[in-house]
Protein backbone atom coordinates (compact mmCIF):
# COMPACT_ATOMS: atom_id res chain seq x y z
CA UNK A 1 0.00 0.00 0.00
CA UNK A 2 2.38 2.34 1.19
CA UNK A 3 4.92 2.88 -2.05
CA UNK A 4 1.79 3.39 -3.68
CA UNK A 5 0.53 6.06 -2.01
CA UNK A 6 4.02 7.70 -1.88
CA UNK A 7 4.35 7.59 -5.76
CA UNK A 8 0.64 9.42 -5.93
CA UNK A 9 1.63 12.32 -3.01
CA UNK A 10 4.97 12.53 -5.11
CA UNK A 11 3.19 13.07 -8.37
CA UNK A 12 0.70 15.36 -6.80
CA UNK A 13 3.18 17.42 -5.84
CA UNK A 14 5.15 16.98 -9.12
CA UNK A 15 2.21 18.31 -10.47
CA UNK A 16 1.57 21.24 -8.21
CA UNK A 17 5.41 22.31 -8.64
CA UNK A 18 4.89 21.98 -12.02
CA UNK A 19 1.99 22.05 -14.46
CA UNK A 20 3.60 20.42 -17.26
CA UNK A 21 4.11 17.33 -15.40
CA UNK A 22 1.77 14.30 -16.44
CA UNK A 23 0.65 16.25 -19.38
CA UNK A 24 0.58 14.78 -22.63
CA UNK A 25 3.13 16.57 -24.86
CA UNK A 26 0.78 18.86 -27.63
CA UNK A 27 0.30 17.30 -31.09
CA UNK A 28 -2.07 19.32 -32.48
CA UNK A 29 -1.74 22.17 -34.44
CA UNK A 30 -4.79 24.01 -33.89
CA UNK A 31 -3.59 24.04 -29.97
CA UNK A 32 0.01 25.05 -30.93
CA UNK A 33 -0.45 28.99 -28.98
CA UNK A 34 -0.59 32.32 -30.40
CA UNK A 35 3.06 33.55 -30.33
CA UNK A 36 5.35 36.48 -31.70
CA UNK A 37 8.92 35.54 -33.70
CA UNK A 38 11.39 38.03 -32.89
CA UNK A 39 12.39 39.76 -36.15
CA UNK A 40 16.12 38.48 -36.48
CA UNK A 41 17.25 41.96 -38.10
CA UNK A 42 16.09 43.92 -34.34
CA UNK A 43 19.05 44.28 -32.09
CA UNK A 44 18.05 43.22 -28.58
CA UNK A 45 18.84 46.79 -27.51
CA UNK A 46 16.73 48.44 -30.11
CA UNK A 47 17.35 49.20 -33.70
CA UNK A 48 16.91 47.84 -36.68
CA UNK A 49 19.99 46.06 -39.01
CA UNK A 50 20.07 47.21 -42.77
CA UNK A 51 23.05 46.01 -44.25
CA UNK A 52 25.55 42.83 -44.09
CA UNK A 53 28.12 44.66 -42.69
CA UNK A 54 25.86 45.97 -39.73
CA UNK A 55 24.46 42.52 -39.09
CA UNK A 56 28.75 41.39 -38.53
CA UNK A 57 28.75 44.38 -36.75
CA UNK A 58 26.28 44.77 -34.50
CA UNK A 59 23.68 42.11 -34.96
CA UNK A 60 25.85 38.40 -35.02
CA UNK A 61 27.67 39.16 -32.22
CA UNK A 62 24.50 40.47 -29.98
CA UNK A 63 22.43 37.60 -31.35
CA UNK A 64 24.93 35.76 -30.28
CA UNK A 65 25.73 37.02 -26.99
CA UNK A 66 21.53 36.28 -26.17
CA UNK A 67 21.43 32.98 -27.09
CA UNK A 68 24.48 31.95 -25.52
CA UNK A 69 23.84 33.92 -22.04
CA UNK A 70 20.43 32.37 -22.46
CA UNK A 71 20.82 29.22 -23.39
CA UNK A 72 23.62 26.98 -24.21
CA UNK A 73 26.27 28.79 -21.64
CA UNK A 74 29.00 30.51 -22.24
CA UNK A 75 32.13 28.04 -23.16
CA UNK A 76 35.77 28.57 -23.19
CA UNK A 77 37.15 30.86 -25.94
CA UNK A 78 39.74 28.85 -28.52
CA UNK A 79 42.20 26.20 -28.46
CA UNK A 80 43.74 25.76 -25.01
CA UNK A 81 47.52 25.88 -24.16
CA UNK A 82 47.59 22.22 -23.68
CA UNK A 83 46.12 20.80 -26.66
CA UNK A 84 47.48 17.88 -28.23
CA UNK A 85 46.46 15.66 -31.11
CA UNK A 86 48.40 12.80 -31.18
CA UNK A 87 48.19 9.51 -34.17
CA UNK A 88 47.76 6.98 -32.78
CA UNK A 89 46.97 3.79 -35.14
CA UNK A 90 46.51 3.75 -39.01
CA UNK A 91 45.26 1.29 -41.59
CA UNK A 92 45.81 1.11 -45.36
CA UNK A 93 43.26 -1.72 -46.18
CA UNK A 94 40.04 0.02 -44.69
CA UNK A 95 36.11 -0.84 -46.34
CA UNK A 96 38.30 -3.78 -48.72
CA UNK A 97 41.05 -1.45 -49.49
CA UNK A 98 39.31 1.52 -50.69
CA UNK A 99 40.20 3.67 -47.91
CA UNK A 100 42.68 4.75 -44.74
CA UNK A 101 41.75 4.69 -41.52
CA UNK A 102 43.11 5.95 -38.67
CA UNK A 103 42.69 7.16 -35.03
CA UNK A 104 44.20 10.18 -33.37
CA UNK A 105 44.26 10.59 -29.58
CA UNK A 106 42.84 14.30 -28.64
CA UNK A 107 43.66 15.75 -25.57
CA UNK A 108 43.17 19.73 -24.36
CA UNK A 109 45.29 20.07 -21.32
CA UNK A 110 48.43 17.92 -22.24
CA UNK A 111 47.60 14.49 -20.43
CA UNK A 112 44.91 15.92 -18.18
CA UNK A 113 40.90 15.31 -18.59
CA UNK A 114 39.56 13.08 -21.44
CA UNK A 115 41.43 12.02 -24.10
CA UNK A 116 39.13 12.26 -27.17
CA UNK A 117 39.58 9.32 -29.89
CA UNK A 118 38.81 10.68 -33.56
CA UNK A 119 38.00 8.17 -35.76
CA UNK A 120 39.04 9.32 -39.38
CA UNK A 121 38.65 7.48 -42.96
CA UNK A 122 40.23 9.15 -45.95
CA UNK A 123 39.41 8.02 -49.28
CA UNK A 124 42.48 6.49 -50.87
CA UNK A 125 44.25 7.74 -53.59
CA UNK A 126 43.47 11.30 -53.11
CA UNK A 127 45.01 14.09 -55.00
CA UNK A 128 45.42 16.67 -52.36
CA UNK A 129 43.47 17.78 -49.53
CA UNK A 130 39.89 16.75 -49.68
CA UNK A 131 36.56 18.16 -47.94
CA UNK A 132 35.26 16.45 -45.22
CA UNK A 133 32.09 15.94 -42.77
CA UNK A 134 32.74 16.06 -39.07
CA UNK A 135 30.73 14.36 -36.89
CA UNK A 136 29.76 13.08 -32.98
CA UNK A 137 28.94 10.10 -32.79
CA UNK A 138 26.57 8.20 -29.75
CA UNK A 139 28.00 5.10 -28.43
CA UNK A 140 31.55 4.95 -29.58
CA UNK A 141 33.80 4.73 -32.74
CA UNK A 142 33.32 0.57 -33.45
CA UNK A 143 29.44 1.43 -33.74
CA UNK A 144 29.97 2.63 -37.30
CA UNK A 145 31.74 -0.47 -38.84
CA UNK A 146 31.45 -4.20 -37.13
CA UNK A 147 35.49 -4.60 -38.43
CA UNK A 148 37.08 -5.30 -34.87
CA UNK A 149 40.09 -2.81 -35.85
CA UNK A 150 38.06 0.18 -34.30
CA UNK A 151 39.26 0.87 -30.83
CA UNK A 152 36.03 0.13 -28.91
CA UNK A 153 34.87 2.98 -26.65
CA UNK A 154 34.57 2.21 -22.68
CA UNK A 155 34.25 5.37 -21.19
CA UNK A 156 30.85 7.23 -20.59
CA UNK A 157 28.34 6.66 -23.58
CA UNK A 158 24.66 7.53 -24.04
CA UNK A 159 22.58 4.50 -22.59
CA UNK A 160 25.17 2.86 -20.90
CA UNK A 161 24.37 1.61 -17.49
CA UNK A 162 25.79 1.51 -13.75
CA UNK A 163 28.26 -1.39 -13.06
CA UNK A 164 27.90 -3.50 -16.72
CA UNK A 165 30.41 -5.19 -18.15
CA UNK A 166 31.53 -1.99 -20.73
CA UNK A 167 33.80 -4.02 -22.85
CA UNK A 168 31.26 -6.74 -23.55
CA UNK A 169 28.96 -4.00 -24.35
CA UNK A 170 31.10 -1.77 -26.15
CA UNK A 171 31.70 -4.96 -28.02
CA UNK A 172 27.92 -6.40 -28.71
CA UNK A 173 27.52 -2.38 -30.31
CA UNK A 174 29.86 -2.88 -32.84
CA UNK A 175 28.50 -1.82 -36.54
CA UNK A 176 25.26 -0.97 -34.64
CA UNK A 177 25.35 2.67 -36.24
CA UNK A 178 26.33 1.34 -40.03
CA UNK A 179 22.95 2.69 -41.24
CA UNK A 180 23.70 5.67 -39.71
CA UNK A 181 26.91 6.36 -41.26
CA UNK A 182 27.32 5.24 -44.54
CA UNK A 183 31.20 5.43 -44.79
CA UNK A 184 31.76 4.02 -48.03
CA UNK A 185 29.16 6.56 -49.97
CA UNK A 186 30.91 9.46 -48.14
CA UNK A 187 34.11 8.34 -49.12
CA UNK A 188 32.86 7.22 -52.53
CA UNK A 189 32.11 11.03 -53.34
CA UNK A 190 35.52 12.27 -51.98
CA UNK A 191 34.93 12.81 -48.89
CA UNK A 192 36.48 12.15 -45.82
CA UNK A 193 34.96 11.14 -42.49
CA UNK A 194 35.35 12.07 -38.69
CA UNK A 195 34.04 11.48 -36.05
CA UNK A 196 34.39 10.71 -31.89
CA UNK A 197 32.05 9.98 -29.02
CA UNK A 198 30.32 12.22 -27.38
CA UNK A 199 30.74 11.05 -24.10
CA UNK A 200 34.45 11.39 -24.45
CA UNK A 201 34.31 15.15 -24.43
CA UNK A 202 31.68 15.01 -21.91
CA UNK A 203 29.41 12.41 -20.49
CA UNK A 204 26.11 12.62 -21.35
CA UNK A 205 24.26 12.70 -17.65
CA UNK A 206 24.29 15.23 -14.89
CA UNK A 207 27.43 14.50 -13.37
CA UNK A 208 27.77 17.28 -11.21
CA UNK A 209 30.37 18.60 -13.86
CA UNK A 210 32.90 16.38 -12.40
CA UNK A 211 33.83 14.43 -15.36
CA UNK A 212 34.73 15.44 -18.87
CA UNK A 213 35.65 18.59 -20.31
CA UNK A 214 34.15 20.95 -17.66
CA UNK A 215 36.65 20.24 -14.62
CA UNK A 216 39.77 21.78 -16.95
CA UNK A 217 38.06 24.58 -17.52
CA UNK A 218 35.36 25.86 -14.81
CA UNK A 219 36.18 25.20 -11.13
CA UNK A 220 32.79 23.65 -9.66
CA UNK A 221 29.09 24.24 -10.76
CA UNK A 222 29.09 26.63 -13.99
CA UNK A 223 27.65 30.32 -13.41
CA UNK A 224 24.32 30.57 -15.14
CA UNK A 225 25.10 31.95 -17.98
CA UNK A 226 28.66 28.61 -18.20
CA UNK A 227 28.25 26.12 -20.62
CA UNK A 228 26.15 23.24 -19.84
CA UNK A 229 27.04 19.86 -22.06
CA UNK A 230 25.81 20.91 -25.39
CA UNK A 231 27.88 23.82 -25.43
CA UNK A 232 30.76 21.09 -24.47
CA UNK A 233 30.21 18.61 -27.25
CA UNK A 234 29.92 21.91 -29.85
CA UNK A 235 33.50 23.39 -28.30
CA UNK A 236 34.55 19.84 -28.52
CA UNK A 237 33.52 19.77 -32.58
CA UNK A 238 35.96 23.24 -32.78
CA UNK A 239 38.85 21.17 -31.61
CA UNK A 240 38.26 18.65 -33.75
CA UNK A 241 38.20 20.69 -36.28
CA UNK A 242 42.15 22.06 -35.15
CA UNK A 243 42.66 18.36 -35.49
CA UNK A 244 41.95 18.23 -38.93
CA UNK A 245 43.46 21.34 -39.37
CA UNK A 246 46.55 19.77 -38.55
CA UNK A 247 46.17 16.69 -40.94
CA UNK A 248 47.85 17.53 -44.46
CA UNK A 249 45.35 15.13 -46.06
CA UNK A 250 42.07 16.99 -45.10
CA UNK A 251 41.36 20.34 -46.45
CA UNK A 252 40.29 22.20 -42.97
CA UNK A 253 38.45 24.93 -45.00
CA UNK A 254 36.23 22.63 -46.32
CA UNK A 255 34.44 20.92 -43.47
CA UNK A 256 30.67 19.99 -42.89
CA UNK A 257 29.56 19.42 -39.17
CA UNK A 258 27.02 17.38 -38.94
CA UNK A 259 24.83 15.92 -36.33
CA UNK A 260 21.68 13.29 -35.07
CA UNK A 261 19.37 14.77 -32.76
CA UNK A 262 20.98 16.07 -29.36
CA UNK A 263 23.87 16.01 -31.60
CA UNK A 264 22.39 17.76 -34.68
CA UNK A 265 21.28 20.67 -31.68
CA UNK A 266 25.03 20.79 -30.79
CA UNK A 267 26.19 20.75 -34.75
CA UNK A 268 23.83 23.65 -35.13
CA UNK A 269 25.72 25.41 -32.28
CA UNK A 270 29.22 24.95 -33.06
CA UNK A 271 28.34 26.04 -36.59
CA UNK A 272 26.89 29.35 -35.12
CA UNK A 273 29.80 29.45 -33.01
CA UNK A 274 32.42 28.53 -35.16
CA UNK A 275 32.93 30.31 -38.71
CA UNK A 276 35.11 27.92 -39.71
CA UNK A 277 32.51 25.48 -40.63
CA UNK A 278 31.27 26.11 -43.84
CA UNK A 279 28.18 23.75 -43.71
CA UNK A 280 25.95 22.70 -40.87
CA UNK A 281 23.73 19.97 -41.27
CA UNK A 282 21.23 19.50 -38.25
CA UNK A 283 19.22 15.65 -38.80
CA UNK A 284 16.04 15.59 -36.34
CA UNK A 285 17.53 18.07 -33.37
CA UNK A 286 14.15 19.02 -32.51
CA UNK A 287 13.53 20.90 -29.07
CA UNK A 288 16.80 23.26 -28.23
CA UNK A 289 17.72 22.66 -31.93
CA UNK A 290 16.15 23.76 -35.43
CA UNK A 291 12.60 23.73 -33.79
CA UNK A 292 10.91 26.80 -32.57
CA UNK A 293 10.76 26.48 -28.95
CA UNK A 294 7.63 29.13 -28.90
CA UNK A 295 5.77 26.50 -30.62
CA UNK A 296 5.73 24.06 -27.74
CA UNK A 297 4.67 21.48 -30.24
CA UNK A 298 6.18 17.78 -29.01
CA UNK A 299 9.14 18.43 -26.67
CA UNK A 300 9.11 21.49 -24.95
CA UNK A 301 11.67 23.77 -22.98
CA UNK A 302 10.28 22.88 -19.71
CA UNK A 303 10.63 18.79 -20.73
CA UNK A 304 13.64 19.06 -22.03
CA UNK A 305 15.33 21.28 -19.09
CA UNK A 306 13.91 18.37 -16.61
CA UNK A 307 14.81 15.48 -18.29
CA UNK A 308 18.22 16.68 -19.25
CA UNK A 309 19.23 19.46 -17.11
CA UNK A 310 22.98 19.18 -18.09
CA UNK A 311 22.07 19.75 -21.56
CA UNK A 312 21.69 23.75 -21.66
CA UNK A 313 22.73 26.42 -19.03
CA UNK A 314 21.22 27.37 -15.97
CA UNK A 315 19.24 29.76 -17.17
CA UNK A 316 17.51 28.25 -19.49
CA UNK A 317 15.46 27.43 -16.99
CA UNK A 318 13.60 30.04 -16.36
CA UNK A 319 11.49 29.60 -19.53
CA UNK A 320 10.19 26.24 -18.60
CA UNK A 321 6.50 26.92 -19.02
CA UNK A 322 7.36 30.42 -20.07
CA UNK A 323 8.23 30.07 -24.22
CA UNK A 324 6.33 33.23 -24.70
CA UNK A 325 9.23 34.75 -22.54
CA UNK A 326 12.35 33.71 -24.72
CA UNK A 327 13.96 37.24 -26.41
CA UNK A 328 14.47 34.36 -29.40
CA UNK A 329 14.01 31.67 -30.66
CA UNK A 330 15.71 28.90 -33.04
CA UNK A 331 15.47 30.91 -36.61
CA UNK A 332 17.85 33.52 -34.67
CA UNK A 333 20.06 30.43 -34.08
CA UNK A 334 20.13 29.39 -37.93
CA UNK A 335 20.70 32.96 -39.09
CA UNK A 336 24.00 32.91 -37.03
CA UNK A 337 25.29 30.79 -39.65
CA UNK A 338 24.67 33.30 -42.78
CA UNK A 339 25.76 33.53 -44.68
CA UNK A 340 27.21 29.85 -44.46
CA UNK A 341 25.53 27.04 -45.45
CA UNK A 342 22.41 25.45 -43.26
CA UNK A 343 20.66 21.97 -43.81
CA UNK A 344 17.96 20.81 -41.61
CA UNK A 345 16.21 17.56 -42.45
CA UNK A 346 13.13 16.36 -40.10
CA UNK A 347 10.87 12.80 -40.28
CA UNK A 348 7.28 12.75 -40.59
CA UNK A 349 7.01 10.13 -37.43
CA UNK A 350 9.48 12.23 -35.40
CA UNK A 351 6.32 14.61 -34.22
CA UNK A 352 8.55 14.92 -30.89
CA UNK A 353 10.94 16.95 -32.96
CA UNK A 354 8.42 19.36 -34.54
CA UNK A 355 9.16 18.47 -37.84
CA UNK A 356 6.82 21.84 -38.97
CA UNK A 357 8.73 24.04 -36.47
CA UNK A 358 11.85 22.79 -37.69
CA UNK A 359 11.21 24.00 -41.22
CA UNK A 360 9.58 27.40 -40.45
CA UNK A 361 13.18 27.82 -38.51
CA UNK A 362 15.09 28.20 -41.32
CA UNK A 363 12.07 29.99 -43.41
CA UNK A 364 12.43 32.77 -40.93
CA UNK A 365 16.26 32.40 -41.02
CA UNK A 366 15.94 34.38 -44.12
CA UNK A 367 15.90 38.26 -43.53
CA UNK A 368 19.95 37.64 -42.65
CA UNK A 369 20.59 35.31 -45.33
CA UNK A 370 18.72 38.30 -47.46
CA UNK A 371 21.50 40.39 -46.60
CA UNK A 372 24.01 38.60 -48.15
CA UNK A 373 21.54 38.04 -51.50
CA UNK A 374 21.44 34.24 -50.91
CA UNK A 375 18.71 32.26 -52.24
CA UNK A 376 15.52 31.27 -50.33
CA UNK A 377 14.62 27.95 -49.40
CA UNK A 378 12.23 28.90 -52.53
CA UNK A 379 8.74 27.20 -50.71
CA UNK A 380 6.96 29.09 -47.50
CA UNK A 381 5.42 25.12 -46.90
CA UNK A 382 7.35 22.42 -45.93
CA UNK A 383 7.53 20.42 -49.00
CA UNK A 384 6.54 16.65 -49.81
CA UNK A 385 8.52 14.21 -48.10
CA UNK A 386 11.54 13.02 -49.71
CA UNK A 387 11.93 16.29 -51.75
CA UNK A 388 14.83 18.54 -50.77
CA UNK A 389 14.47 22.11 -51.61
CA UNK A 390 17.24 25.47 -51.10
CA UNK A 391 20.27 25.93 -52.30
CA UNK A 392 22.39 27.83 -49.31
CA UNK A 393 19.75 27.26 -46.74
CA UNK A 394 18.23 23.48 -47.66
CA UNK A 395 15.39 21.20 -45.68
CA UNK A 396 13.62 18.15 -46.23
CA UNK A 397 11.11 15.78 -44.40
CA UNK A 398 11.75 12.07 -44.55
CA UNK A 399 9.41 9.57 -44.63
CA UNK A 400 10.15 7.12 -41.42
CA UNK A 401 11.34 7.86 -37.97
CA UNK A 402 13.71 9.22 -35.76
CA UNK A 403 16.96 8.18 -37.42
CA UNK A 404 19.58 9.09 -39.79
CA UNK A 405 19.29 7.27 -42.93
CA UNK A 406 21.52 6.86 -46.20
CA UNK A 407 18.44 8.76 -47.88
CA UNK A 408 19.14 11.96 -45.61
CA UNK A 409 22.69 11.32 -46.15
CA UNK A 410 22.48 11.36 -50.26
CA UNK A 411 20.15 14.75 -49.63
CA UNK A 412 23.32 16.16 -47.29
CA UNK A 413 26.15 14.89 -49.98
CA UNK A 414 24.54 16.71 -52.93
CA UNK A 415 23.88 19.81 -50.93
CA UNK A 416 27.10 20.23 -49.60
CA UNK A 417 28.58 19.39 -53.03
CA UNK A 418 26.99 22.48 -54.34
CA UNK A 419 27.74 24.65 -51.54
CA UNK A 420 31.57 23.57 -51.15
CA UNK A 421 33.75 25.05 -53.99
CA UNK A 422 35.78 22.28 -54.11
CA UNK A 423 33.82 19.43 -52.87
CA UNK A 424 33.96 15.83 -53.61
CA UNK A 425 35.30 14.48 -57.12
C1 LIG B 1 15.28 12.60 -26.43
C2 LIG B 1 15.21 14.10 -26.23
C3 LIG B 1 15.46 14.87 -27.52
C4 LIG B 1 16.73 14.39 -28.17
C5 LIG B 1 16.73 12.89 -28.31
C6 LIG B 1 18.07 12.30 -28.80
O1 LIG B 1 14.21 12.19 -27.22
O2 LIG B 1 13.97 14.42 -25.67
O3 LIG B 1 15.55 16.26 -27.28
O4 LIG B 1 16.91 15.03 -29.41
O5 LIG B 1 16.50 12.28 -27.06
O6 LIG B 1 19.09 12.92 -28.72
O7 LIG B 1 18.05 11.15 -29.20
Amino acid sequence: MLPARLLAFVFVVAALCCPSYGQRANYDEAKVPEFHLPDPLVLPEGGRVASAREWEEKGRPATLKLIEREMYGRMPVGKPAGFKVVLDRETSDALGGKAVRREYLVSFAEDKGPRVRMLLYLPKGAKGPVPAFLGLNFRGNQCLEKDPWITPELGYVVGSRKGEDRRARAEAMRGSAAGRWPVEMILEQGFALATACCGNIDPDFHDGWKNGVHPLFTEGEPAPDEWGTVSAWAWGLSRLLDALDGIKEVNAEEVAVIGHSRLGKTSLWAGATDPRFKVVISNNSGCGGAALSKRAYGETVGRINRSFPHWFNGNFKKYNEKEEALPFDQHQLIALIAPRAVYVASATEDRWADPTGEFLSVLHAQPVYDLYQKKSLGVIESPAPGQSVGTVTGYHLRAGKHDVTPEDWKHYLAFVKRNLQKAGK
